[in-house]
């Protein structure tokens, strides 16, 4: 199926917020993001990926001019094919500085999303990866404060929040900003992954005191959509679906729960968190509604039609916290976002994007889990 390009999906979202009734900001978004970044250069590192494709859409429908930096280890060149044209495109590694200083220079906003990332899987199994995100960031965070950048919007993770008040089935508590941070309080982000991008904030800060460079970390919770693979939770249990294996495999015993984040709306939390915010700032760019992994599994079966005889719970797989969910309170305030495509919205569109795509074999999916 044909991905809607930005500006139609943007007016879209446009309708559905109103009817929300989220009054901020009072112009239509795309005017809104268009006053803020027409004609303004912006990097996008890691722009060729899941996420940063979608961003780089919206960007361009902006009138921003977009250049994208990637090493396209986990991102795709043919994610970024409907604005090919629109921007510049560099391949190369961030963390060589020659690469980072060349590619900064003249960018007045840098979003930075490269990174060594993945599924539950993979970042428990690559905590080295994971913590060489720290240097890649630094790289990145001393080429922008040279180049005179502006700002850098750094794609954090909720994975910085403390993993003891996650810990609970049933105390569902819902994360807010405070909750983590560098000053006070306790510090146990979610392993080596969530200590990186820790670390990335706190270097933001540093940079932002020493430097004035502006830095907002967008704690991103769970995104799922088009352009999504199957190394992460949402795709993969789809897959399976496709691929009608019964029993079918959940990782640990289903009630478990994580909020899910259309990718539309996590892009829009982060272009509009690049137009409003300034100095130091942490937001939460996530969902508040908790589901568990059995009920998103529930609604995957809905749509594709098809329900296996039995659920094969895999207890011995890695499935971390047990509850996971944004407050908003913040993004509400400051940008006048919350997410408004609902999980059921989110799903059939992402299942009818999955469907064209050939069914995936069991052990490629099992592979594919551990990977990025
Ligand atoms: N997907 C989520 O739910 C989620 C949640 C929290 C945070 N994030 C963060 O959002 C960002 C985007 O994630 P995503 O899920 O879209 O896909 P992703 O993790 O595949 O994106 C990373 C991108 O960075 C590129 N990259 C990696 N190392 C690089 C390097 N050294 N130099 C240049 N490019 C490099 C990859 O090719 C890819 O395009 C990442 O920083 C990730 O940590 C994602």
């Amino acid at each position: 199926m044909k991905h809607p390009a930005a500006r139609e999906w943007v007016a879209e979202y446009d309708e559905r917020s109103s009817a929300a009734g989220h009054a901020r900001p009072a112009k239509a978004r795309l005017a809104a993001l268009r006053d803020h970044y027409a004609g303004r250069p912006v990097l996008v590192t890691g722009g060729a990926s899941f996420i940063g494709s979608h961003l780089v859409e919206l960007l361009a429908a902006a009138k921003a001019i977009v250049r994208v930096a990637d090493d396209l280890s986990s991102g795709r060149l043919g994610h970024l094919d409907a604005v090919r044209s629109q921007i510049a495109f560099d391949r190369g590694d961030r963390r060589d500085p020659e690469f980072a200083r060349g590619v900064i220079a003249g960018s007045n906003t840098v979003f930075h999303l490269a990174a060594a990332h993945g599924g539950r899987g993979y970042i428990d199994t690559h905590p080295v990866e994971c913590l060489n995100n720290i240097a890649l960031d630094h790289t990145v965070f001393s080429a922008a404060a040279v180049a005179g950048v502006e700002k850098v919007v750094f794609a954090s993770s909720a994975c910085v929040y403390p993993t003891q008040l996650q810990a609970s089935d049933h105390d569902r508590q819902l994360l807010r900003e405070s909750d983590a941070g560098f000053d006070e309080g306790e510090t146990s982000p979610d392993g080596e992954y969530g200590w990186a991008k820790l670390t990335g904030e706190l270097q933001l800060r540093a940079f932002h005191r020493q430097h004035g460079m502006s830095g907002i970390a967008c704690r991103i919770f769970t995104s799922y959509g088009e352009r999504e693979n199957e190394t992460h939770a949402v795709i993969a249990l789809i897959a399976k679906a496709v691929a009608r294996l019964d029993p079918y495999p959940i990782w640990g015993n289903g009630l478990q729960t994580r909020n899910f984040t259309y990718v539309h709306d996590t892009a829009m939390g982060l272009a509009l968190a690049g137009a409003y915010l300034d100095g130091f700032a942490t937001v939460n760019v996530g969902s508040p509604r908790h589901h568990t992994i059995l009920e998103l599994a529930e609604g995957i079966f809905e749509r594709v039609g098809w329900r296996p005889d039995r659920i094969g719970y895999e207890l011995d797989r890695p499935v971390g916290v047990r509850s996971r969910a944004a407050d908003v309170t913040r993004s509400e305030a400051l940008l006048g976002w919350s997410p408004i495509v609902s999980l059921q919205d989110g799903l059939e569109r992402t299942i009818r994007w999955y469907a064209d795509r050939p069914i995936a074999r069991t052990e490629d999916l099992t592979r594919a889990l551990m990977e990025r």
